[in-house]
């Protein structure tokens, strides 16, 4: 009997509908052709979650996501929602905490060197940039206790943000970057990046960082070294190749760092991620959240022209850590790299107007289409 499995698509807001439309017919071809079931249903999620049900994660979601193997979000947010009480992201942390999604993966390298042209660093700098920030994401200083500053006049307003760390929070994360580290042969280096010098959660990082690698990793060759974060942000943009590998890192660094880096390849609309609830190592449920790592893009919402890639990419990359489907995998990656490769294989360009092109997102979803259909 052929394998099934159960896809929540939350569309979200803006542009989020476009692009989860072109991954889903992407996912869904790829599963036509390599033999397996898929169970798809969309549900609110974000902006258009509090417009119909009063809050952005609403209980029928929830119990949608917790029958899932796994999540495709588009994106949530838009000026609608953006000073309300209630707010888009809200959805977004809840979900993340809900289901214990501890690990961002967020690749940062170019999906094909014809783009080298577009990124904001010179081409000798930015070329050959490879690397993948681990962050962690549901400890650190965006979960720990928080003091709101009263802020009447008069008042001292103080605010306080804790961030707290443990032993088991740092070990299992560490175990998930050596994991993506081993699937490359000799394993990737691993980055561990914190502030040592200064922070006590840092220091425990570190300890326990080294600990793990050396106790569970370093016989299979996996090496780490420790950075600190101030000095890793110079080296993003001035050697980014000197950290190619695994970048890990804690919540707050690692939303800034994986932001910083994610501009190198310049554009937003080609790079995928995924947040994961466990080791995607086939033994156990890998519960994933699969989201491009743009937001709601409200300037350009219902024209048909968002570049539909870093959707189509984050499926590509559902496919290999929740289903372990990696033919399918790896078939709708190199669709995709065909497809931005087409220009200088002398084929027809298909390229939508934040690569300079003229395609709009559904000639992206049957551009990548047509490749799957040849490589599958
Ligand atoms: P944004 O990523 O939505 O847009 C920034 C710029 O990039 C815009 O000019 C947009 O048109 C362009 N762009 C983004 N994705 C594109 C795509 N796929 N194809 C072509 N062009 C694309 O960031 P912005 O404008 O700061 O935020 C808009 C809304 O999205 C806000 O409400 C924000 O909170 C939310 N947001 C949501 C995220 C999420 O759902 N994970 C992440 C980031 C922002
Ligand atoms: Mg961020």
């Amino acid at each position: 009997m052929a394998k099934s499995y159960n896809i929540v698509v939350l569309p979200g807001d803006g542009i989020g509908p476009e692009v989860t439309g072109e991954a889903v017919r992407v996912l869904q071809l790829a599963a036509d052709k390599c033999g397996f079931e898929l169970k798809l249903s969309s549900h609110d999620f974000g902006g258009i979650a509090i417009d119909n049900h009063g809050k952005p994660l609403p209980d029928s979601t929830i119990a949608a996501c917790e029958a899932s193997d796994a999540m495709l979000l588009g994106a949530v947010g838009g000026p609608k929602w953006g000073v309300g009480k209630v707010r888009p992201e809200q959805g977004l942390l809840a979900l993340r905490v809900h289901f214990d999604l501890y690990a961002n993966v967020r690749p940062a390298l170019f999906p094909s060197k014809s783009l080298l042209s577009l990124s904001p660093l010179k081409e000798s700098v930015a070329e050959g940039t490879d690397l993948i920030v681990v962050r962690e994401l549901v400890k650190g200083l965006y979960i720990g206790e928080k003091t709101e500053a009263d802020l009447t006049p008069g008042a001292a307003g103080e605010a306080a943000d804790v961030m707290r760390y443990n032993r088991a929070d740092v070990e299992r994360i560490t175990r998930l970057a050596a994991f993506l580290a081993l699937q490359s042969s000799p394993p990737k280096k691993l980055h561990s990046i914190d502030k040592a010098n200064v922070l006590a959660c840092s220091r425990l990082w570190r300890h326990v960082v080294q600990e793990t690698v050396d106790r569970e990793f370093a016989a299979q060759g996996v090496e780490v070294d420790h950075q600190l974060v101030d000095s890793a942000a110079m080296v993003i943009v001035s050697n980014p190749r000197k950290l190619n590998g695994i970048v890990l890192t804690e919540n707050m660094f690692g939303d800034i760092l994986s932001d910083e880096s994610s501009v190198i390849p310049g554009a937003l609309g080609l790079l995928p991620s995924a947040s994961l609830s466990g080791l995607p190592d086939g033994k156990q449920k890998c519960r994933g959240l699969y989201e491009p790592i743009h937001g709601s893009a409200p300037d350009i919402a219902g024209q048909g022209i968002a570049n539909p890639v870093g959707t189509i990419l984050s499926a590509a990359m559902l496919c290999r850590y929740s289903l372990g489907e990696t033919r399918a995998a790896d078939a709708i990656e190199a669709a995709v790299r065909q497809m931005l490769d087409a220009r200088a294989d002398g084929g027809d360009e298909v390229r939508t107007r934040d690569l300079h092109g003229q395609a709009g997102s559904k000639d992206v979803g049957d551009a990548v289409c047509a490749r799957l259909e040849k490589l599958l």
